[in-house]
């Protein structure tokens, strides 16, 4: 077989398997990826991984893990969040009496688990007990998911977390820091692809950092009007620290930080 029709075949197993269209991905990152996967394995065609992918069902996961790069931490880019817990949340907590965050793009949940770590200290900072919030995190990619529910987690992840957050919001078994429950039963992790709309005029902050950047330009457009959709009036919109707001929602969306990335929907 044609390498370039044994590539495409890959894609199409994968969007049977995942409902995930990877034509929709740019080529040159896909094929980076699945080089690294296909390395690693010492195959050295795409028509004999296609052959290896068909007979090792194991194998869709271990793809998917490589295309769906999930590399995550807590409070990754902390400026980010200070940012946030400086000049946003406070704001929006005393104008409203509930708040719903989304995670797009959550991989294994710390970026999830870090807003309510976030959104608990300014309650208490505010003075505001039982502040009514809830934070859902979504992900294309169910092993993530599964850790992500879990709430165990050790290395290079825990980075950028304080040994007073260590300490405050996890509890250690020797080996992993365990989410404590009063920040686990704020988040709600589901499967979801954000190829596709999600609940309309929802939320008040999405988050949706290093998840786009693989996309084509076209899908980029196409995601970015979803979030917008998803959002209340005034919402708040974060990207990752490299990614860009495309032209198209310049008047859509209006910049308040732009080194953070940090955008308000105005309609
Ligand atoms: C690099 S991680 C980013 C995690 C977190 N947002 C952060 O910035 O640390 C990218 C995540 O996006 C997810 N992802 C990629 N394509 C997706 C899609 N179409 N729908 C939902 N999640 C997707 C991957 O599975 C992966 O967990």
């Amino acid at each position: 077989m044609d390498e370039n029709k044994a590539f495409e075949k890959i894609k199409e197993s994968i969007y049977n398997k995942f409902s995930l269209d990877l034509n929709q991905y740019k080529e040159n990152y896909l094929k980076r990826r699945l080089d690294a996967r296909m390395r690693s394995l010492q195959i050295i065609s795409y028509e004999e991984y296609l052959k290896y992918l068909l007979t090792k069902e194991e194998e869709y996961d271990n793809l998917l893990d490589k295309l769906t790069i999930n590399v995550t931490q807590f409070f990754r880019d902390p400026d980010t969040f200070e940012e946030i817990k400086k000049n946003i949340l406070p704001n929006l907590m005393r104008n409203n009496n509930t708040i719903k965050v989304w995670s797009a793009g959550c991989s294994t949940g710390e970026e999830a688990y870090s807003i309510a770590i976030m959104m608990e200290e300014i309650s208490e900072t505010l003075g505001i007990l039982n502040y009514n919030y809830n934070i859902v995190g979504t992900d294309i990619n169910e092993k993530s998911l599964y850790k992500a529910r879990l709430g165990y987690y050790e290395g290079r992840t825990l980075d950028n977390l304080s040994d007073i957050r260590k300490k405050k919001d996890f509890n250690f078994d020797g080996k992993n820091y365990i989410i404590k429950e009063n920040i686990k039963k704020k988040v709600e992790f589901l499967k979801y692809n954000i190829m596709e709309p999600f609940k309309r005029g929802y939320f008040n902050i999405i988050f949706c950092r290093n998840v786009i950047i693989y996309f084509t330009r076209e899908l980029q457009n196409k995601v970015i009007g979803y979030f917008y959709d998803s959002l209340k009036e005034n919402g708040i919109f974060i990207m990752g620290k490299t990614e860009t707001m495309l032209m198209n929602f310049r008047d859509k969306f209006e910049c308040l930080n732009i080194k953070e990335r940090i955008f308000i929907k105005r309609v």
